[in-house]
């Protein structure tokens, strides 16, 4: 199996490289690593955030480990050749629709919570986030107005096959845990929400056996620190995705707990932890690998076809965790390497 690397910047790096070690402790001898610059590193080195050679080895691989990207000296450049285009392009290139972002609080995390333990406890649910469409890949630009304003526009959009592929994942993804999906869009407001929440309710009959609902975003955003434990899955559009992912995140404990899978129709997948390039802490050994570590384990369960040692690396964090390792994102003093150290020993 071709593993693709791509660890990008700011903390990226850091993050990618104990989670290439965890792989090479379970599954060392199946593995086979590239790497390839993406982000403003792929920008220095080819002129692009993401070059030629780099999406040629995404297509090749059988799976991608993706750090992180975005450098605030590139905040300047213009949009395309800003390193956020990496992922983005990557996500379209590879039509790689659906992100699954789980969200559960490890029991040795409860004090790190946003929320009161008590509430807190009962996260554990998956966001299915649609990434190749909606606002993020509408028409956009900067324009002038009649009378002679700067106007900023993005096009929102979703066509109902695009709905329904995304939908079907939820459903799916729903039916093979608690069999709840709430669909989370703003139809009170928005034409693409109420033509999003149209295809989702008519695609409830093929399943039978998961209870649906709907919530508008406002609401899901209150009602995730009101009570996330009433939620298994949320499927929802690229944006409202976003957003909702990096605050259950905090329910969870922190950001740097979360880990995601991206995968397209055949279950080829890249694998990135939700957080950023955390400029404010990169190159100092602080930052927390275990999102990416987890979606390691993602990658092992839905690209390479070996939940056992996905099983395994999830309960070495657990353990990590249970043996008081803390980076500082959780409270504590554990460096990025010595936090990787700790989970392969716990392996
Ligand atoms: P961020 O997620 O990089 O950081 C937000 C805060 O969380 C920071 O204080 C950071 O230190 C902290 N944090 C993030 N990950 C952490 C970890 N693993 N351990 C400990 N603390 C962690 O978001 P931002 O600051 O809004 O964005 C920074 C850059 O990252 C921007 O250029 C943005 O576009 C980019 N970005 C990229 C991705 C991606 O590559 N998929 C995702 C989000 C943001
Ligand atoms: C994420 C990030 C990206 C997104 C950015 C960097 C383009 O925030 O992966 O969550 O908005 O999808
Ligand atoms: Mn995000």
């Amino acid at each position: 199996m071709l593993i693709a690397l791509m660890p990008g910047d700011g903390i990226g790096p850091e993050v990618v490289a104990e989670a290439r070690q965890v792989l090479e402790a379970v599954a060392g001898a199946g593995l086979r690593f590239e790497e390839a610059p993406v982000g403003a590193a792929g920008y220095r080195a080819e002129g692009h955030p993401l070059p030629p050679a780099t999406l040629d080895l995404a297509r090749r691989a059988d799976a991608i480990l993706f750090g992180a990207v975005g450098d605030p000296a590139c905040d300047g450049l213009e949009r395309a050749l800003r390193p956020e285009q990496a992922i983005l392009g990557l996500r379209k290139h590879l039509e790689l629709f659906a992100n699954l972002r789980p969200a559960k609080l490890y029991p040795e995390l409860a004090a790190a919570s946003a929320l009161r333990p008590d509430i807190a406890a009962a996260i554990d649910l998956v966001i299915v986030r649609e990434t190749n469409g909606d606002v993020y890949f509408g028409e956009k630009g900067l324009r002038t107005t009649p009378a002679g304003r700067r106007q900023g526009y993005d096009v929102m959009s979703y066509d109902e096959d695009e709905v329904t592929r995304i939908a079907r994942v939820g459903f799916e993804t729903a039916r093979a845990r608690r069999g709840r999906l709430c669909s989370v869009d703003k139809a009170n407001v928005l034409e693409t929400s109420q033509l999003w929440r149209d295809v989702v309710s008519a695609l409830a009959a093929d399943y039978p056996d998961v209870a649906l609902s709907h919530m508008y975003v406002d609401n899901a955003a209150m009602q995730l620190v009101r009570d996330p434990g009433q939620f298994d899955v949320i499927v929802t559009g690229n944006l409202f995705g976003d957003i909702l992912s990096d605050q259950a995140s905090m329910c969870a404990g922190s950001i740097g707990m979360l880990p995601s899978a991206t995968l397209d129709r055949a279950g080829k997948g890249l694998y990135e932890p939700i957080h950023g390039s955390a400029p404010d802490i990169a190159g100092q050994d602080k930052a927390n690998p275990l999102a990416t570590i987890l979606s390691a384990a993602m990658m092992l369960r839905y690209s390479l076809g070996d939940p056992a040692s996905a099983d395994r690396i999830e309960r070495a964090v657990a353990a990590a965790l249970a043996a008081g390792h803390r980076t500082a994102d959780l409270g504590g003093a554990t460096g990025t390497r010595a936090m990787g150290e700790a989970v392969r020993a716990a392996l």
